[in-house]
């Protein structure tokens, strides 16, 4: 197949609406990450997005909607009060809910859970082509499954070139982490996964708010994940990944840079100095991060040692990131 890469003016945006009518893919950008879209009530095009992903069956998608009246047809119910004041705040924009679903909504998107995940995204692409398809749009990250999520065009095409017909471009993404998760079917609202909208700003509209302890922490084996997203390495570079934490770590960084054979760099958030070592540093963390974990594999990096950063507001979506594209790996220097 022919994969296309277009400038997403109106025509292309008709194009791609017609296409995802037709049980099509397309990729397209939101204000966090660029989604592979699919019509979200066609369980047969839903399917086609794991298989261009390589995506494993049992993690489920979000529904982008354009409107809050898109919501009634994808969910059980009304928004309890708390999904109300979030969506309130919070949409359209890097926020995701999870709701009860409701019948019409296929089993492929929701992977046979009997909750929905939903996001109402702000980029205006995204928007313009949920309402030219005049249905809610089914869409994980635009990357095969494992790599880094797409935050660029070519970002798309280096992972989807063959497997999809069309790209939509819209330039760089301007948060660079997808949106965060907040499953409101409980009794207090849980953070499944962080992402721009921090725990602070959430807390600001409903009170207090649980972090599941899967957001920075490797499940049990044998445990169920929440949000089964969590259970996966994700976001990984080629290289192995370390994050070295504590008072000594940027002395310690220094030492196991040295220490270790072969292409070794250093991934790093504060102004550190590490001398004439590789040093790969963020100067806007979230923005950034993805980019730079591609960017170490195309320089063919193989050890990658990393700071780590505070966990207050972004800082816990960028941990999160992290923690996976290191599988849990942590070096403590005290
Ligand atoms: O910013 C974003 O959210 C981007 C853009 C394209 O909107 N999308 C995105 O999708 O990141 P994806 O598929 O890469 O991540 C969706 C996450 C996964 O961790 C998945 O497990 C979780 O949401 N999820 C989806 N439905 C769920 C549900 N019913 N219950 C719990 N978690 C769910
Ligand atoms: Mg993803």
């Amino acid at each position: 197949m022919h994969t296309e890469l277009c400038h997403a003016d109106d025509a292309s945006i008709r194009r791609a609406a017609a296409l995802l009518r037709a049980g099509e893919l397309v990729a397209f950008p939101t204000e966090t990450v660029y989604g592979l879209g699919a019509d979200a009530l066609n369980g047969g095009a839903a399917a086609r997005i794991f298989a261009a992903k390589g995506r494993p069956a049992d993690n489920p998608l979000i529904a982008h909607i354009a409107g809050e009246s898109d919501l009634s047809g994808l969910i059980a119910g009304e928004p309890v009060p708390c999904a109300r004041a979030l969506m309130r705040a919070f949409w359209p924009g890097p926020m995701t809910l999870i709701f009860p679903k409701s019948a019409r909504v296929p089993r492929e998107v929701t992977a046979g859970l009997d909750t929905v995940a939903v996001r109402m995204p702000s980029h205006p692409v995204a928007r313009a082509l949920i309402s030219a398809a005049q249905t809610p749009i089914a869409a994980p990250s635009a990357n095969r499954s494992g790599r880094p999520s797409p935050t660029t065009a070519a970002h798309v095409l280096e992972d989807m070139d063959g497997r999809i017909p069309l790209i939509l471009d819209g330039g760089p993404c301007e948060v660079g982490l997808e949106s965060t998760v907040v499953d409101v079917t409980g009794a207090r609202p849980r953070i499944l996964r962080p992402g721009g909208v921090t725990r602070e700003m959430l807390e600001g509209v409903v009170g207090a708010v649980d972090v599941d302890e899967g957001v920075l922490h490797q499940l049990q084996a044998g445990s169920q994940a929440r949000s089964p997203g969590m259970k996966y390495k994700h976001y990984a570079p080629r290289g192995e990944m370390t994050i070295v934490t504590g008072p000594r770590a940027a002395q310690e960084i220094a030492r196991l840079y040295d220490a270790a054979g072969g292409r070794a760099a250093i991934l790093a958030f504060s102004q550190a100095d590490y001398g004439a070592r590789r040093v790969y540093r963020l100067k806007n963390a979230p923005g950034e991060l993805f980019a730079v974990l591609r960017q170490l594999d195309e320089d063919g990096v193989e050890t990658i040692y990393a700071e780590d950063v505070p966990t207050n507001g972004v800082g816990l979506a960028v941990m999160n990131r992290l923690m996976r594209a290191a599988a849990f790996r942590v070096h403590n220097a005290e």
